[in-house]
This record gives structure tokens, C-alpha cells and sequence, in this order.
């Protein structure tokens, strides 16, 4: 059973739609990725599931149970949101303590002293404090629970945010872009630090970030989101190499995938910035198409091949391990961007005539509207034809 299940959920604000038609359904222990360009909608799907906004129209589902007009707390969620919204004014403790506190003390036993003298406040307030004690110290920030959130660096105020989340024990944790703030080093260490607690806890994790780096390495699934639409949900090897949608396939990938404009013009052969190229799929004679290929997919040709790219070499960026050759390709407005081998450093020289191939199974095919081509059109062959 999904543990999060959204069905066609949609939102405006005023007139401007911010979500269409979202569905998905999250497993159970998932670790499922949300990743768009900024605005496109993420943190408002992410506020929906936590309850701190409400849908125009769709369901949401949570644990099996409907959850369309119940209150965030009542929610079996924690949220960790973009700006950590920790409250400065209290310490570390008491920001982590407050989820709980809210949840399992009533308005009067959380009054300073008539609270005191109520039954349970003591075994209750001891509990929170153990809870959180511990989960400090599993995160690592044990010795900062007396500090203000003004006096911890950027990685330890994250550490907080995500602690207060865990005290909950939630089943499902949202988390808004929580490394965003975070200087690169950091932010890769705390990468490795959320998929541990992933693993630890087990319980669904839904993630957002506009960072792909990110979206790959943490996730078992990633959602590709924009303007409102999720476009492909995905295995994050899959979202790369077996994209199906022409706007996921630019969208991941550094440096760019190529996108190159062909025409059909034989059985399952397109011509395409002055060369002819096979194609995976046939489809029929006069169709336009755009065929995008990663820059690693492409190979030096052999002498006398067929199917060969012509291009000059504009510009070369030696990475170290690699290459990444721009060439320029007749009819095309953006140079190729093609990722080659060091060893291949002497042939890829500025103002050189490169010959390149890439493997049919390797050029993803796009129609006009942009959508995936998989499957061969139904082309009458010359051999049926014949018969
Ligand atoms: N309360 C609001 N009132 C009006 N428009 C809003 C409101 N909240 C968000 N929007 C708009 O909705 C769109 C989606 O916003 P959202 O915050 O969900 O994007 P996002 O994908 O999280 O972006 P980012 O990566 O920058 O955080 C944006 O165009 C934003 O301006
Ligand atoms: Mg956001």
C-alpha cells in the first residue's frame, strides 16, 4: 500500500496555476525526490502534504487514510522547511522539544506554573526531554542544546531542524530544499548524512530540491517537476538515460544533453546537421523529429563508417579525466557538446575536422510536441509492401 497516495491535485493562487493534475503514489520506506527549477511548484505540493495549504480540487491520502481537511498536527508528517524556521529566541532544547510539547501536553499543562501542578505534566515534560536528548545526540549536536539558533553555524542549524522533525517520529518526513543554505562542502556532507538517516529510520522520505546532484544520489525515485507538472517519475538512472520527455532530459545532465532537429527520410533513417543517422525507431518518411544525445555518447569514428557527425572543434575543456569538445555542426545554432577521453587529446584540437559516431541504441528520440518517441510508427516495408 502507498504510504502517500496524491491524486490530481491542483492549485491556483488567484489566477495563476501552481499545481496540475499531480498524481503519484509513494511507497512505504521510499525515498522519493521532488526536483524542478525554482518556481515550478515544489514547496507548495510539499506545504499540501503537510496540511499548511489546502488543495483547489484532488486528494491526498496518507497511511491509507484520507487526510483532505486534517489539521497539519493531526498529520503523521514533519516537515523541515528551506529556511529551518527555528525560533531564535528560544535554545536548541526547547526548538527540537516543541513539536512534542505541542502534541502531548494540553494548553494548561504547558502554562509555566499552573502546569507544574497538573498530573502528568512532570512525567510528560521528562519523556520529551529524553526524546530529545537522545535524538540530539544521535545527530550529533548534544553539546549545543543550550544555545540559541543566532549562535550555531549553518550546518548545526540544520541539524536542528531535522532533529525537531525526528522527535516527532513521523512516518513521513518533507523536507524543503534543506540543504540550499548550506556552503558546498557542507552540503555534500550532509547528503550522506540524510540517506544514513533514511536508511536508519525507515520511514518515507519525500525530499525537494532543484539540485540534481542531489535528486540522483539520494533518491529511489525522482519526480521531475515544471511549471506545475510532473513530468516523469523515475528511477534517477532511468530520469537520465531513458528520459521521456524532452523537457527531463534537458533538464538533468551537465554539461547539456545535445538536441539536434532531423527529418525522416527512409525506413528508420533521419538526416540530421548534414549527416544520416539510424534511429531506434522507424518512423515515416518526412517526419520531424529532434534526436538528443548525451555528450558521452558519442565515439571518435573509425575510418570509412557510415552515420558519421562532421564537425570543427571550436573549443576544449580538459577536465582532468575527461574532455568536453564543443564543435561546430553545419545547421545547427549551438555548437555539440561532446565528452571524449583524454587520451584523445591530440585528434580533438581546436580547428580540427572530427568524425563522431554515437550507438543507435544511445539517441533518444523526441516528436515536435516534445514527447518521447519508443515505438515504431506502422511503416508499410518494401518487402510487405511487395508481397
Ligand atoms: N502564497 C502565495 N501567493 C501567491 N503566489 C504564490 C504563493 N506561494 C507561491 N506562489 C507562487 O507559486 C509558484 C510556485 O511556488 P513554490 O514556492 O511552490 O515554488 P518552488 O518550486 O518551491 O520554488 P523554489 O525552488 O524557488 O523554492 C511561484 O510562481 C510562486 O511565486
Ligand atoms: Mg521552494
Amino acid at each position: 500500500m502507498a504510504e502517500l497516495s496524491l491524486t490530481n491535485l491542483t492549485k491556483s493562487y488567484g489566477q495563476t496555476p501552481v499545481l496540475r493534475d499531480v498524481s503519484l503514489d509513494i511507497a512505504h520506506g521510499e525515498f522519493l525526490t521532488l526536483l524542478g527549477p525554482s518556481g515550478c511548484g515544489k514547496s507548495t505540493l510539499l506545504r499540501i502534504l503537510a496540511g499548511l495549504e489546502v488543495q483547489d480540487s484532488g486528494n491526498l491520502s496518507i497511511g491509507g487514510r484520507n487526510v483532505d481537511g486534517l489539521r497539519p498536527r493531526a498529520r503523521d508528517v514533519a516537515m523541515v522547511f528551506q529556511s529551518y524556521a527555528l525560533y531564535p529566541h528560544m535554545a536548541v532544547a526547547a526548538n527540537m522539544a516543541l513539536p512534542l510539547r505541542m502534541r502531548r501536553l494540553s494548553a494548561w499543562q504547558r502554562l509555566p506554573l499552573i502546569g507544574r501542578l497538573l498530573p502528568g505534566t512532570g512525567r510528560t515534560k521528562a519523556e520529551i526531554e529524553t526524546a530529545v536528548a537522545s535524538t540530539a545526540e544521535a545527530l550529533g549536536i548534544g553539546h549545543l542544546l543550550s544555545r540559541k539558533p543566532g549562535q550555531l553555524s549553518g550546518g548545526q542549524r540544520q541539524r536542528v531542524a531535522v532533529g525537531r522533525a525526528m522527535v516527532r517520529d513521523p512516518a513521513v518526513f518533507l523536507m524543503d530544499e534543506p540543504l540550499s543554505n548550506l556552503d558546498a562542502k557542507l552540503r555534500v556532507q550532509m547528503r550522506t548524512e540524510i540517506k544514513e538517516l533514511h536508511k536508519r529510520l525507515g520511514v518515507t522520505f519525500v525530499f525537494v530540491t532543484h539540485d540534481q546532484a542531489e535528486a540522483m544520489t539520494l533518491s529511489d525515485r525522482v519526480a521531475v517537476m515544471l511549471g506545475g507538472e510532473l513530468l516523469q517519475v523515475a528511477k534517477p538512472q532511468d530520469i537520465y538515460a531513458d528520459p521521456a520527455d524532452r523537457r527531463v532530459a534537458e533538464f538533468v545532465g551537465s554539461p547539456k544533453i545535445n538536441m539536434l532537429k532531423a527529418v525522416v527520410r527512409e525506413r528508420g533513417r533521419a538526416e540530421t546537421a548534414g549527416a544520416t543517422l539510424t534511429l531506434p525507431v522507424e518512423q515515416p518518411p518526412g517526419t520531424q523529429l529532434t534526436l538528443g544525445i548525451r555528450p558521452e555518447a558519442f565515439q571518435l569514428a573509425g575510418r570509412d563508417r557510415q552515420d558519421v557527425l562532421r564537425g570543427y572543434v571550436r573549443l576544449v575543456e580538459h577536465l582532468g579525466s575527461d574532455l568536453f569538445v564543443h564543435l561546430d555542426l553545419p545547421g545547427m545554432d549551438e555548437p555539440l557538446i561532446a565528452r571524449l577521453p583524454v587520451e584523445q587529446a591530440a585528434e580533438a584540437a581546436v580547428g580540427r575536422m572530427l568524425e563522431l559516431t554515437v550507438p543507435t541504441e544511445r539517441l533518444l528520440v523526441f516528436d515536435e510536441a516534445g514527447r518521447r518517441v519508443r515505438h515504431s510508427a506502422h511503416v508499410v516495408s518494401v518487402r510487405e509492401y511487395a508481397r
